[in-house]
């Protein structure tokens, strides 16, 4: 349920520049301080700037940021989930979330996984929780950076375009790629 009395803020949701970089550095910063979300250096949301989408205010503030990362050709995840403090409960996670969803479907993938401490968000936005064992064990190697490795209990969650292709994906193409954690 939205907060009441906020409007949401009028907002663009854009794929992300290498000008925004810093402000989502500060952004994700500001999470990873708090144990929410892991740590991204400069250096590598430039590499990654293509997976990025923003969501910027009327000021030319980035309030939010969102990435798809491609794992497979059936699989992807989306990360680096972040909406400012100020900026919560105005619907502007949800529509990251889409840009994110909609990505994916113009590129042809037919699942999105993520994993998350805020699994009810999720839900709302149109995704299903499945067990971890569920996912490729690929999907791990970023693990070891969470503050809370190896004690974590963040929650898998998946969408896919139709109910039977999140089950179906290509578990056994990622195995051999995976790095034990
Ligand atoms: C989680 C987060 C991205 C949500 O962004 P937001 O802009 O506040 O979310 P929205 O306003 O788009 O909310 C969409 C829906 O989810 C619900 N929702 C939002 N945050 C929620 C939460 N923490 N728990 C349960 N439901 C939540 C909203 O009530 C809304 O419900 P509706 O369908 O009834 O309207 C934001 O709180 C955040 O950045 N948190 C810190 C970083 C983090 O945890 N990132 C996720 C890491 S994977």
């Amino acid at each position: 349920m939205r907060l009441r009395g906020l409007e949401a803020p009028r907002l663009n949701i854009r794929p992300a520049r290498v000008s925004d970089v810093p402000a989502i550095c500060d952004l994700i910063k500001s999470f990873a301080d708090k144990k929410l979300m892991i740590r991204r250096t400069l250096g590598e949301l430039y590499e990654a700037i293509r997976e990025f989408y923003v969501a910027v205010d009327d000021d030319g503030q980035i309030i939010g940021c969102s990435a798809l990362h491609v794992f497979w050709e059936d699989l992807a995840e989306l990360k680096c989930l972040a909406v400012s403090e100020q900026a919560q409960g105005r619907g502007v996670g949800r529509k990251l979330v889409d840009a994110c969803w909609d990505s994916a479907r113009v590129l042809d993938i037919k699942s999105v996984f993520t994993l998350t401490y805020v699994p009810e968000f999720f839900e709302r936005c149109g995704y299903a929780q499945i067990e971890k064992s569920e996912l490729p064990h690929k999907i791990w190697n970023e693990c070891v950076r969470c503050p809370l490795f190896p004690n974590c209990n963040e929650v898998a969650l998946i969408r896919s375009v139709s109910v039977s292709a999140a089950m179906t994906f290509n578990h056994q193409a990622l195995m051999p790629l995976a790095v034990g954690v």
